[in-house]
């Protein structure tokens, strides 16, 4: 009968949409902005451009703690980090070794201040976090 194999064929290509619609969810994470927005973020909050020397020693220097952010993101971040502490992958932070990098505004403060107050005991200043975006996108370019 014709109606069933229809069906099965409809069946089949409602599968694909949903797979579809599943996979364009998991990649998207929200993807609201990118490193080169949020540098001009951070540099217009602090009223001065983000210097990348400045934002290399400020990511590979200790503040006063016993962690500097190399410490989990590495001291060349275009490769994958690792967790100081419990060992876990991070995923490279530069943008050109990883294109999600930065690309969510909300990501991008949750984890400036978690990892700020670890290192810094304190956040991060609009100024430094500008500082160290253009580091982070001046590497490998
Ligand atoms: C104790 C370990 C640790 C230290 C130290 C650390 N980070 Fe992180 N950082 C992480 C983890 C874990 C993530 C989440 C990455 C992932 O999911 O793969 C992250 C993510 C980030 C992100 C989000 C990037 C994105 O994907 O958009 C930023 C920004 C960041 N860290 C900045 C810093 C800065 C700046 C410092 C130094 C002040 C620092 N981190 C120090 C563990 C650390």
């Amino acid at each position: 009968m014709m109606s069933r194999r229809f069906s099965s064929r409809f069946r089949q290509a409602s599968l694909a949409v949903v797979a579809i619609a599943l996979l364009v969810a998991a990649s998207a994470h929200a993807a609201d902005t990118s490193a080169a927005r949020q540098l001009e973020r951070f540099s217009t909050a602090s009223g001065a451009p983000g210097d990348a020397e400045r934002g290399r020693l400020f990511f590979t220097s200790r503040h006063g703690g016993e962690w500097s952010c190399a410490s989990c993101h590495r001291d060349a971040p275009l490769t994958a980090g690792k967790h100081a502490k419990t060992g876990k992958t991070i995923d490279p932070i530069a943008p050109v070794a990883n294109a999600a990098a930065f690309t969510d505004t909300a990501r991008v403060d949750k984890w400036f201040r978690r990892n700020c107050k670890d290192v810094l005991g304190r956040e991060c200043s609009a100024g430094e976090k500008a500082d160290v975006l253009a580091y982070l996108l001046g590497l490998g370019r």
